[in-house]
């Protein structure tokens, strides 16, 4: 879909696209919060003592998922990695005085040169990853595998595309029932109905190239995980990963 297109995320001008993203997330990512929770408790049953352990975040935007996790699991050394210097900034702000170190780069750098030779033990992404086509994303899961720690998780919160037009239509419908559930739970009762016509215009955009699930997993397995699994899925949102 669209490909060579540019990703507007990354422009130094991409403010009124974040201050969007960021004012409207709670409503158009579906079981956002859920997915927040979920990869926490994935991380502590998968490593039963989550202390010292290094942990990446990878397109963390403004911190909110970093937050969470620094939050909940305190005695682990964090990292978040944005290609955006906006975003970052924003993040900065959000996480000042916690330990939290910061990268400006993007995934494709990221996946030639990868970022710290100590590794890291859990390396996680939210709703990021999908603005890579398919076959960045391979070579994205291939560093993460090696930048991966033995024993390491890594785990994806992601859009993902659907099988078919008719698959698309029923998951793309289940996605705007949820948009009015969580107005109609909110302040915005009288707001039901703003994203009905946003599937089409997240389909249209320019820097989303969503991949099917199944082909993700594959990529996965091909990079060496083990585990592979999907663990959530809610219409297009999944949870997806492995471990090393
Ligand atoms: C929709 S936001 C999600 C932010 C955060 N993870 C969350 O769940 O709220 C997508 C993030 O991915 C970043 N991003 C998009 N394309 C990227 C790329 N090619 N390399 C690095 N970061 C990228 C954007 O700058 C943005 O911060």
């Amino acid at each position: 879909m669209k490909r060579g297109n540019p990703n507007t995320w990354l422009k130094a001008r991409a403010a009124e696209e974040i201050e969007w993203y960021l004012s409207s997330a709670d409503v158009i990512v579906v079981e956002r919060k859920r997915s927040i929770r979920l990869l926490g408790e994935l991380f502590a049953h998968h490593f039963s003592k989550p202390a010292g352990l290094r942990v990446l975040d990878l397109g963390g935007g403004d911190g909110l998922v970093t937050e969470y996790f620094s939050n909940q699991y305190p005695r682990n050394d964090f990292c978040l990695m944005d290609g955006s210097v906006a975003m970052v900034d924003q993040a900065k702000a959000r996480l000042k005085g916690r330990p939290v170190r910061f990268v400006e780069k993007s995934f494709e750098a990221y996946a030639q040169k990868g970022l710290d030779p100590d590794g890291y033990d859990f390396i996680f992404s939210s709703m990021a990853i999908h603005h890579l086509p398919l076959k960045e994303k391979g070579a994205l899961y291939a560093r993460v595998h090696r930048e991966l720690r033995g024993n390491g998780l890594f785990l994806v919160f992601d859009v993902v595309a659907p099988v078919s037009p008719k698959s698309e239509r029923l998951q793309f419908r289940m996605w705007v029932d949820w948009m009015n559930e969580a107005l109609r739970r909110s302040n915005f009762a009288g707001e039901v109905g703003k994203f009905d016509g946003f599937p089409a215009v997240y389909k249209a955009k320019a820097e989303n190239h969503p991949s099917r699930l199944l082909d993700q997993l594959d990529q996965l397995k091909k990079a060496g995980f083990k585990n592979v699994d999907c663990f959530f899925k809610y219409g297009i949102f999944s949870l997806f990963g492995g471990t090393k």
